[in-house]
């Protein structure tokens, strides 16, 4: 026996197991030794929504969410917010380190080059209803793309695969910034590459009759920062698919449009736009602490606080209430600024919300940035994706250098019907509510 090793009893049979720990895990196909007689399948463990469960090895984000602590490949994320661009960041965590000069030169060429999409795909982009949902729009065109770039099904072919991640960074922007043109019924705007990735996307946005558009520092200096906070966030919901599909060898343009389908969800990129809904229904400071009550009796929950890891202060939630501030310094203080802090305010000092470490979320301050910003509701899933781009294909690209991985097959506990004979239809007996349904039919 081991030191570094669990020491399993089976109650059923009384034999002992010694399984190694390794990194603070125990390996679940070590289980399956566990059995009750040699023709028994072995023990599994059962783990809905990986609530316990690491599905791989990583080196690209780290979260410790009692002490709030968010770091992309070793880099706080404060300094990064602070000091870096969306774009070197990216390259962080697809290259694992900073670029020198020369490197991010040649990165930032390399995406620029790509920012246009094929015309034809902008014919497919004109055939969604006039109404439709930029995010489906989104996901949609992320898969309809891989018909275009079929070189990208060489996916062990490293050339290959760094074509296809400088394609996706670049045109993911523009996609974004077409659904949103369509929706509106407005000309679509081409990307401008003497701008910055940023600043580009705001042209495509919001540009009209200027012949160039000029974005305001501030608010592409606002994109770039919730872009960087936005990048990567280890095994979330949308990650998880990108490797699952990804894990099938799949191509990366299909396998994006199956994460976005994740992040269009409302328990994951859809928060932020819960978040304005329930600032606009409160309405004004005096109603907060009306409404705070209505939150501690458990008639709901106060949208933009809590977290699944966080159980401290949200890193990234700091660093972007003070974005608001110097957004609201070009736009305009937006009212509903003020119902959000008193909420924070009260939140933070009331003994409901401290015993079960509930703090506002990175969702708490983002919609009412992107509102301010002249963002529609819709599009805050949208703003999402397209930096979290770089973190899917990031954890896409470390999942298939893994030797570790083979096609993500999870196991199920089967509690239904065994093996039983087919009956012809006339032998079959009609079900007393099946009657009742007929009748009423
Ligand atoms: N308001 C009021 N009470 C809350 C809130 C909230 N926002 N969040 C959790 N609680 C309470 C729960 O009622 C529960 O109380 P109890 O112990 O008396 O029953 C306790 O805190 C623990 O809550 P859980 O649901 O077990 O926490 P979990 O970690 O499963 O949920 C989640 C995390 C889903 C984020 C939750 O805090 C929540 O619903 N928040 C509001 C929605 C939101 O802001 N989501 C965005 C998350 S950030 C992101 O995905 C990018």
């Amino acid at each position: 026996m081991s030191g570094n090793s669990l020491t399993i009893t089976d109650n059923r049979t009384g034999k002992q197991y010694d399984v190694p720990i390794e990194n603070g895990t125990i390996k679940a196909m070590d289980l399956r030794q566990i059995k009750t007689a040699d023709d028994d399948f072995g023990l599994m463990t059962y783990d809905p929504a990986f609530m316990n469960t690491a599905s791989c090895k990583s080196r690209i984000t780290f979260i410790d969410g009692d002490k709030g602590i968010l770091e992309y490949r070793g880099y706080p994320i404060d300094q990064l917010a602070e000091q870096s661009t969306y774009l070197e960041v990216a390259y962080l965590l697809l290259h694992g380190e900073l670029p020198n000069q020369m490197q991010l030169s040649e990165w930032i060429r390399n995406i620029t080059y790509h920012t246009f999409i094929n015309e034809n795909i902008k014919k497919v982009m004109d055939g969604f209803h006039y109404n439709a949902h930029p995010m489906g729009m989104f996901e949609a065109t992320l898969g309809a793309l891989s018909t275009f770039y079929p070189d990208a099904k060489e996916i062990f072919d490293a050339d290959s695969r760094w074509k296809q991640i400088y394609r996706l960074i670049a045109k993911v922007p523009t996609i974004a910034a077409f659904a949103f043109r369509h929706r509106i019924g407005m000309q679509y705007a081409y990307p401008d590459n003497d701008l910055s990735y940023e600043g580009n996307f705001l042209n495509m946005m919001f540009k009209t009759t200027e012949l160039t558009y000029k974005p305001d520092p501030v608010l592409e200096h606002a994109l770039t920062v919730l872009f960087i906070l936005h990048a990567d966030h280890e095994q979330n919901c949308s990650t998880n698919a990108m490797r699952n599909i990804g894990s099938a060898h799949t191509d990366p343009f299909s396998a994006l449009g199956g994460a976005a389908a994740a992040l269009y969800g409302p328990l994951h990129g859809g928060a932020n736009e819960m978040v304005l809904r329930m600032l606009n229904e409160i309405g004004s400071v005096e109603k907060v602490p009306e409404y705070i009550k209505r939150v501690q009796a458990g008639e709901f929950r106060l949208m933009g606080f809590g977290h699944r890891v966080y159980k401290n202060y949200d890193p990234r939630a700091q660093i972007i209430k003070q974005v608001a501030y110097e957004v609201f310094e070009v736009t305009g203080r937006d009212p509903l600024l003020d119902i959000a802090l008193e909420l924070e305010r009260i939140a933070l000092e009331d003994e409901y919300f401290v015993k079960r470490k509930l703090y506002p979320n990175v969702d708490f301050y983002s919609g009412i940035i992107y509102q301010a910003m002249r963002f529609p509701v819709d599009m805050f899933p949208v703003l999402f994706a397209i930096p979290r781009t770089s973190g899917w294909l990031a954890q896409w690209v470390e999942l298939l250098e893994d030797p570790d991985q083979k096609i993500a097959r999870p196991r199920q506990v089967y509690l239904g019907r065994r093996t039983r004979d087919y009956l012809p239809i006339e032998q079959r007996q009609t079900a007393a509510a099946d009657v009742a349904r007929t009748s009423v039919v």
